[in-house]
């Protein structure tokens, strides 16, 4: 399984910023298990939320891995998405003592990389995010809504069930009002698939 915390550990000079600032677009917009500052909803711009990268340790297995969120770059997608589409997330304030429990609870295969965020208010900082690009070897890319749909259905880790990571996602994203079809195209077809498993043959 990769490792990528230690990784993370050198890849900026935390002491640079005057406020460190996180920004979540999936489990850390609900999974907020760490101490923060403040915390309010934001955006970036140029970057997609897509379930492309594996989840070996929390949401799969190894031999049976999950799906999870990381971001695409809009300029490396087929020209379908707007440069100026935001992806809608959560920002927090936090202090640098909080990457040491993230950077592990987020090791398969995601880097640290600073990125501007938009705050609800207008105003705008640097800050930090984490991508698990192509090159980490639990990238598993693109495949149908269907497809996704039906790995996240069947799979299962430490963290609990992949469909409620995504089921959680889609609710936190809805009161945020955000508009995602990737998400929401999934969560229709993981709904279907709940009521075909629940529904008696008779
Ligand atoms: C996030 O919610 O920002 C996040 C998602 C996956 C890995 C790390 C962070």
């Amino acid at each position: 399984m990769i490792d990528t915390s230690n990784e993370n550990k050198d890849r900026q000079d935390l002491t640079q910023f005057d406020e460190i600032w996180l920004f979540g677009y999936g489990s850390l917009i609900y999974k907020v298990d760490f101490p923060y500052i403040a915390k309010c909803a934001a955006s970036i711009r140029g970057w997609q939320r897509r379930f492309w990268q594996g989840s070996h340790d929390h949401r799969g297995t190894p031999d049976n891995p999950g799906r999870v969120v990381t971001l695409i770059n809009v300029d490396k997608q087929s020209g379908a998405l707007a440069d100026n589409q935001a992806c809608v997330g959560m920002a927090y304030q936090v202090t640098a003592e909080v990457f040491e429990h993230l950077d592990h609870r987020e090791k398969n295969g995601y880097l640290r990389h600073q990125i501007s965020i938009d705050l609800e208010n207008g105003i705008q900082k640097q800050g930090l995010i984490y991508i698990a690009d192509e090159a980490n070897s639990a990238f598993l890319g693109d495949a149908s809504a269907y497809t996704i749909a039906h790995q996240i259905f069947n799979s299962r880790g430490p963290s609990g069930e992949n469909k409620d990571y995504l089921l959680e996602l889609a609710c936190s994203l809805r009161s945020l009002k955000a508009e995602d079809d990737h998400v929401f195209e999934i969560e229709r077809h993981i709904h279907g698939l709940i009521k075909t498993a629940s529904e008696v043959p008779v």
